[in-house]
């Protein structure tokens, strides 16, 4: 049995108007009022972060955003700072999605300038890797998570990086309805928190959380949670409903 508390997550992409993201984070904490043993955070989109906060302030329900930018403040036209988002009401960031990667030209180097950034913050980095379908049929799955979690976590610009949050999302279980099976899913969340282990020791191996992520759903999220390494869920598509995100929470 594990000290770890789970975290479940939304990720909310670019969806929903500021009238939406506030109507579904309204509802979602009042679903979510009675729960206890279990972390609950919800991304929207940089501007709704602002009334979101409004309406989950003192709830069960923490907020974080999809994204920063690793410098402080400047002539940076249409980026968004770690201070920022704190600002703003943040506690978390999402780092390094696929979606990211794939669209964005985001790399395991501006990954790991970006978790520097959140550490330095306080904002709790939920660290995002995972390998694609061809990747994990030329059975390079592990060695693609290697490179992705030794250079994403290189150069940790402080020592305490003990509120790291990693979000293991195969690239071909998202948005799919393809999901790991549990035992897939813990095999790699396994090895995942064995690579932490030999890079920062037992300590930050025991205590940092391995979501899973990837078509993730009220009927599928018990099995998963099940698994002595996964410790939450990063859900895309079924956070957007606050019904079905508070049974998701509750698994
Ligand atoms: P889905 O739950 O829609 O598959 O999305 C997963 C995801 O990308 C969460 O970050």
């Amino acid at each position: 049995m594990n000290t770890r508390t789970p975290l479940i997550a939304g990720n909310w992409k670019m969806y929903k108007t500021n009238a939406e993201a506030v109507e579904t984070a309204g509802r979602l904490v009042e679903l979510v009022a009675g729960t206890s043993d279990v972390d609950i955070m919800i991304t929207p989109v940089f501007t709704a972060i602002d009334p979101v906060c409004t309406v989950v302030k003192g709830s069960r329900v923490g907020l974080g955003a999809q994204n920063l930018y690793w410098e402080k403040e400047g002539a940076y036209t249409g980026e968004i700072s770690a201070d920022m988002l704190v600002s703003a009401g943040c506690q978390y960031v999402i780092i390094g999605h696929s979606e990211r990667r794939q669209y964005f030209g985001e790399t395991d180097e501006t990954v790991n300038k970006k978790i520097g950034a959140a550490i330095t913050a306080n904002l709790i980095p939920v660290f995002c890797i995972g390998e694609t379908e061809a990747e994990r049929e030329s059975g390079n799955t592990f060695s693609v998570l290697d490179k992705q979690v030794k250079d994403g976590l290189k150069e940790k610009v402080v020592e305490d990086i003990g509120s790291l949050v990693i979000a293991y999302e195969p690239v071909w279980a998202i948005g799919t309805g393809k999901t790991a099976t549990s035992d897939q899913a813990q095999e790699t969340h396994k090895y995942i928190r064995s690579l932490i282990d030999g890079v920062f020791g037992t300590a930050l191996a025991d205590s940092v959380r391995i979501l899973y992520g990837g078509s993730v759903k009220p009927a599928n999220v018990a099995e998963l949670m099940a698994m002595p390494d996964i410790d939450g869920a990063l859900v895309g598509g079924a956070s957007l409903d606050a019904e079905s995100f508070s049974r998701i929470v509750k698994f």
